[in-house]
């Protein structure tokens, strides 16, 4: 099977934190990756911006050299890489005061009428003075679009006051404010998967669900991202964003189409009945960890502290679990465990939804125990679904039952490479569709949840678990499902 590629018209993107990690890692080999496949036409333009003073061949060396780290060697054909690299131009600016706007305004001069994006990869603390540096210089065009990486502020009030600078500037229909999870192709499957099929829809609520599970796992420790990474925490890092998207997914009722403003309605809903967590909740329905040194995949891994590397002590969470509930009427009841974390032992993304007990066994105790139906949204990787039944184990003896999974894997029902979030979402970009971005409410709805969480745990005063590299969390993570008598999923096969 192939993919259907749609071209899409030229473009002028300008790629603010041109030189950052993210532009390198993410963002030119998912453009290098959808040129190479035909989608970009001519005489598309990428313009790294970055207050760096070097000049495009130094600039065009540097995104050679970030293809040749993250994307594979046998895609890197050599036509495809000149013809990319061809697009790529460098302009030195100063994000916060004037040099370099003028040049970049001659450069996107006769691009008038093409559609022009501007992708913000900075720190946040940037995007008033660039928006609005964007508009003074005559930089935005009736075409125009902001993309705004996360994180959208650190707190409620942080996140309004960048909301109300952009806003100043833009129209919501032109602000794309990004959450690569969206982009996920699994992420995509869960609409297809409740929405383009009978089957589930009709035991998607508390009669049939008895618990969801939301599991973002990394191996990964924070590495060089140190700085940023203390001032977050795993809860404004995932869990305020990627993690409640999937779980607005997972929750929300069937929007009437897929229109950009239907789809984050719905979204919007089901982030304003999250039950709000404070002082009472917080001790009993969150766990926070920290990783001490310890071994991933055989390999001796510094703790989180050692990895700042400035000596000095930090209450920082890197790892989080959570019980949430949805205060609505399909859900009211339901838990919601969330976990996030670095360092554990696997790299795996994935939402578990765990049915009901059938309300009778007509088998006895010959037949064994009959495990409830589990159905798992593997987004990472083995990107698949399965569907935990229960059979008959085959040949005589009597019925005696088995969990078998269903699997629906789709790198071997596609023989196609997934193509990475954000291919898909630079492109929605250009094409102009916002259903896969973050309304402004969404992302406010999202800090009001998150906030009082924040706080409490500040008023708490009480420092992270600690847990070793390579373990799943501090074992208080474990109690916190067990307890209800539950267990979080683990893939037997
Ligand atoms: C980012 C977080 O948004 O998502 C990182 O800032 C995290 O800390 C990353 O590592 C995970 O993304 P993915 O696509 O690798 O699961």
């Amino acid at each position: 099977m192939t993919s259907r590629i749609v071209a899409v018209d030229p473009f002028d993107l300008v790629v603010f934190g041109g030189t950052g990690d993210l532009a390198h890692r993410k963002l030119f080999p998912a453009l290098f990756r959808r040129d190479h496949d035909g989608q970009l036409t001519e005489p598309t333009r990428i313009i790294g911006v970055s207050r760096k003073d070097m000049d495009k061949k130094a600039f065009k060396a540097e995104v050679r050299q970030a293809l040749e780290t993250f994307v594979s060697a046998d895609e890197l054909e050599k036509a495809a890489v000149t013809r990319f690299l061809a697009r790529i131009d460098y302009v030195t600016l100063d994000a916060t005061g004037e040099a370099g706007w003028s040049d970049l305004k001659s450069k996107l001069a006769d691009g008038l009428d093409r559609v022009r994006a501007f992708y913000l990869a900075t720190s946040p603390d940037l995007f008033d003075a660039i928006v609005h540096n964007l508009r003074d210089h005559g930089l935005i065009t009736p075409k125009t679009r902001v993309v705004l990486e996360k994180p959208l502020g650190k707190d409620l009030e942080s996140a309004r006051e960048i909301n109300a600078a952009v806003g100043e500037v833009l129209d919501e229909s032109q602000i794309y404010r990004i959450d690569h999870y969206l982009g996920k192709e699994t992420v995509q499957n869960l609409l297809a998967l409740r929405f383009a099929n009978v089957l589930f829809e009709p035991v998607w609520d508390s009669a049939h669900v008895d618990h969801v599970q939301i599991t973002v796992a990394e191996k990964i420790g924070v590495g060089a991202r140190g700085g940023y990474y203390d001032t977050s925490g795993a809860l404004r890092d995932m869990v305020q964003n990627h993690i409640l998207q999937l779980l607005c997914l997972v929750a929300m009722e069937p929007p009437g189409e897929l229109g950009a403003d239907s789809l984050r309605d719905e979204k919007l809903k089901v982030l304003r009945a999250l039950k709000p967590i404070g002082d009472a909740g917080v001790r009993t329905l969150t766990v926070r960890g920290q990783y001490r040194s310890g071994a991933v995949d055989a390999k001796s891994v510094p703790g989180y502290i050692e990895e700042l590397g400035d000596g000095a002590a930090s209450s920082t969470e890197t790892f989080v679990a959570l019980k949430a509930e949805v205060q609505t009427w399909r859900w009211a009841g339901v838990p919601f465990y969330l976990r996030t974390g670095k360092r554990l032992p696997s790299q795996v993304s994935e939402i578990v939804i765990q049915f009901r007990e059938v309300p009778l066994s007509i088998f006895g105790a010959a037949g064994g125990f009959l495990a409830p139906n589990r159905l798992v949204i593997r987004l990472q990787p083995d990107e698949g679904v399965k569907l935990y039944l229960m059979i008959k184990d085959p040949g005589p003896g009597g019925l005696r039952f088995r969990e078998v999974p269903l699997n629906l894997s789709f790198a071997d029902t596609f023989k196609v490479r997934n193509p990475d979030a954000y291919e898909r979402l630079l492109m929605d970009v250009i094409r102009g569709s916002q259903a896969l971005f973050m309304r402004r409410d969404e992302v406010e709805a999202a800090w009001m949840w998150a906030d009082p969480i924040l706080e409490a745990w500040s008023r708490l005063g009480q420092p992270p678990a600690s847990y070793t590299a390579g373990t799943w969390g501090p074992s208080a993570a474990v109690a916190l499902i067990e307890r209800d008598g539950r267990t979080w999923h683990e893939d037997p096969s």
